[in-house]
C-alpha cells in the first residue's frame, strides 16, 4: 500500500477504536469527507490493522439509490453468514454480535449515505446497546451525495448527534482541522460511542 501522506491522528483515533471494539467497547467511527479526499484510503489502512490483529474484517457498501433494498447493508456484512435469510433483522443482529465475540470485527460501511434505513436502525441499536466486539467504520460522502432516504431517518440517531454539531459533543476522538462546516477541512474522523458519557478531547 502506497505510504499515507498526513493522517496521523485520524488513524491514531481509528486504531484506538479497533482496540476499544476488541476489548468489549463497540463504537463507531465516520470518515465524512467530499469525493476524492481519501476515505476509502484511510478505511484500506485500518483494515490492515484490523488483519495484524487477527481481527475479523467484513465489509459493505451502501447502494446510489433514494431506496435501498431493506438489509442491503447487512447482508454483504453479513454474505455467506446468513444464507438461507427468512427476513429477521434480528436474526441479522445476533449474528453480527455473534461473529465479533472471540477477536473483534471490523464492519466497514462505505457509504453510509446510501445506506439502507433498517440496516441502519440494526447497527444502532447495537451500539446504543453497547454490547459485542466491534467498530463499525463508515465512510460518508459530503457534500456531493444526496443521500438514502434511509440516512435521513436514521444519519443522526446513529452518529448520537448530527454530524455538524458533533464538537459540540462528546462523541469526537479525533478530528482534524475545523470540520465540515468550515468547508475547509477535507476530512473529517469521528470515533465514538452514540452513548458514550466519557468526553475525550480531540486530538487536534
Ligand atoms: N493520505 C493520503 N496520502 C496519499 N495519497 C492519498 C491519501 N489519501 C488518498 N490518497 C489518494 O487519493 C486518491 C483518492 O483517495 P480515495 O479513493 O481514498 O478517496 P475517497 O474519499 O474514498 O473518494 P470517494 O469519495 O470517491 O469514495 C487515491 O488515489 C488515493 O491513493
Ligand atoms: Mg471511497
Amino acid at each position: 500500500m502506497a505510504r499515507l501522506i498526513g493522517r496521523d491522528s485520524e488513524l491514531a483515533a481509528l486504531s484506538r477504536g479497533l482496540t476499544d471494539a476488541r476489548r468489549g467497547r463497540s463504537g463507531l467511527a465516520v470518515c465524512a469527507g467530499a469525493t476524492g479526499t481519501g476515505k476509502s484510503t484511510l478505511v484500506s489502512t485500518l483494515i490492515a490493522d484490523a488483519d495484524n490483529v487477527a481481527m475479523r474484517v467484513r465489509w459493505a457498501s451502501g447502494l446510489d439509490s433514494p431506496e435501498p433494498p431493506p438489509y442491503w447493508i447487512l447482508r454483504q456484512v453479513l454474505a455467506g453468514d446468513a444464507e438461507p435469510w427468512d427476513g429477521d433483522g434480528g436474526e441479522l443482529a445476533r449474528l453480527l454480535t455473534e461473529l465479533g465475540a472471540d477477536s473483534g470485527i471490523l464492519v466497514v460501511v462505505e457509504d453510509i449515505q446510501w445506506a439502507d434505513e433498517p440496516s441502519l436502525g440494526i447497527l444502532a441499536e447495537l451500539l446504543r446497546a453497547g454490547t459485542g466486539r466491534f467498530l463499525v467504520c463508515a465512510t460518508l460522502r459530503e457534500p456531493d451525495a444526496e443521500p438514502s432516504a434511509g440516512w435521513l431517518a436514521r444519519g443522526d440517531e446513529l452518529l448520537g448527534a448530527p454530524l455538524l454539531e458533533q464538537r459540540r459533543r462528546p462523541l469526537c476522538v479525533g478530528q482534524a482541522g475545523p470540520g465540515l462546516d468550515g468547508r475547509r477541512d477535507p476530512l473529517l474522523v469521528v470515533v465514538g460511542h452514540p452513548g458514550c458519557a466519557g468526553v475525550q478531547q480531540p486530538d487536534g
